[in-house]
């Protein structure tokens, strides 16, 4: 377990938490490496005997100490800007096992791709291939490239988070793809290497997953009749965690499904999971401020907020929160607020909880999409992280200064 309790105190790993707020302060975010080790090596096992590709999706967590441990497991990355890759380049990730997808590339972005080898560009639009082609022809290279295919398929979970519908902005058309490829086939600076899906995240069930990765087949099979010979299948990620009493399918199904649906076809099989390689490893640490009884509702007042969190207000999220020395004090119904100045800044509503003022509680599986989405709203100096390893614990950000925050900010004179 990399979250527990010792001696009634939540622990990372061998570490307890107390521990890590005395040394580090809070709001901190703490992840488990063992935690995301494992759950790497559960895409490395259903995978194996394949030849196929993790391309740990780096929008979900992308502090450097955690892409540098999954460079080192071997793992690629799945990059949605130049700043992402330029985090990949200094954590030690490889750019030719680097896979940049998103709708907005700009010319300075696709250039810097190029210029560092990335291994492949997700198209999702037309122009975008003409664009590509033109700055591969300027730099006299072959653009390595991908059509990001939108399958039409409903992927059954929250519309901010749904990808993989024809009203969705990403992707080219299921009904494009064979005269885009045409097209792309016939320039001399583009080179055709693969083809990929993402249907949505945060998915429980396989099937939506794997009937994606169906339909990405069948197309591959046509594009192969005409011609076009691809390298890899990237199905995706989006695979679900439990957050609360939900029971997603595993990722061994999800993985499965994908390697039924390519059977004994030569391609290599590149999945992209952020979520569930890092969710569950991280927890946001944070200290009961105030104990403010209501009328209506009575509140903790803590030292996380939304900038630091922003799910529960953004999907309705539901973050399990944990008192980190259990205590046998008799609970009370608490919304969990923060400081900020909207009524949204909330973490978790109508919780049950022996708290005091100065206990430490914990934010559970906040290790996707949580310091990852943070801001400075209310001029807020984003959270510490702290990465735990057995019975060390290393500080992988440093809390950011009121200072820092406004240091690129000039007054005209
Ligand atoms: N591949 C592509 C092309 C994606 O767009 C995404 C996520 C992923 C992979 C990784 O999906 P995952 O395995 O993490 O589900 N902020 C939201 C999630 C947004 C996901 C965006 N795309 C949240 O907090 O739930």
């Amino acid at each position: 377990m990399s979250f527990a309790y010792r001696q009634g105190a939540l622990c990372a790993e061998q570490v307890p938490l107390e521990e890590i707020a005395r040394r580090f302060g809070t709001p901190c975010y703490v992840y488990s490496a063992a935690a995301i080790e494992a759950a790497y090596q559960e895409y490395a096992v259903a995978l194996r005997g394949r030849e196929a590709l993790i391309c740990y999706s780096v929008k979900a967590n992308s502090n450097l100490a955690v892409l540098a441990l999954l460079a080192r497991l071997g793992a690629g990355f799945d990059i949605v800007s130049g700043g992402e890759l330029e985090r990949v380049l200094a954590a030690g990730g490889a750019p030719a096992r680097t896979l940049f997808s998103g709708v907005g590339k700009t010319e300075a972005e696709i250039a810097l791709a190029l210029e560092k080898g990335v291994g492949c560009l997700n198209l999702e639009s037309e122009s975008e291939l003409e664009r590509v082609a033109a700055i591969a022809g300027k730099l006299g290279r072959r653009a390595p490239v991908a059509f990001r295919v939108n399958p039409d398929i409903d992927a059954q979970t929250h519309r901010y988070i749904s990808t993989g519908l024809q009203e969705n902005k990403f992707g080219v058309a299921h009904g494009d793809a064979e005269r885009l490829y045409r097209r792309a086939a016939a320039l001399a600076s583009i080179e055709v290497v693969g083809i990929g899906c993402h249907v949505g995240s945060l998915m429980a069930q396989a099937a939506p997953f794997v009937a994606a990765a169906e339909r990405l087949v069948a197309l591959v099979d046509r594009l192969e009749a005409a011609g076009i010979r691809l390298r890899h299948v990237d199905v995706g990620g989006g695979i679900g965690i439990r957050y609360r009493d939900e029971t997603p399918e595993p990722i061994a199904a999800f993985v499965a499904g994908a390697r039924a649906a390519l059977g004994a076809r030569r391609h290599q099989l590149i999945v992209d999971p952020g979520r569930s390689i890092v969710g569950n490893a991280g927890l946001l640490l944070t200290r009961v401020e105030y104990v403010k009884p209501g009328a209506g509702k009575n509140f903790l007042v803590v030292d996380a907020a939304m900038n630091d969190l922003i799910r529960p207000p953004l999907y309705d999220a539901w973050h399990e929160v944990k008192t980190v020395r259990e205590s046998g004090r008799t609970p009370a119904v608490y919304d969990i607020v923060g400081p900020v100045c909207e009524s949204g800044d909330f973490l978790a509503q109508a919780r049950h909880l022996g708290a005091q003022q100065g206990d430490l509680l914990a934010l559970m599986s906040a290790g996707a999409y949580g310091m990852a989405m943070a801001s400075n709203y209310n001029s807020r100096p984003r959270a510490a992280e702290v990465l735990v390893r057995g019975s060390r614990a290393d500080l992988v950000r440093s809390r950011e200064t009121p200072a820092q925050l406004f240091a690129l900010e000039r007054i005209p004179g």
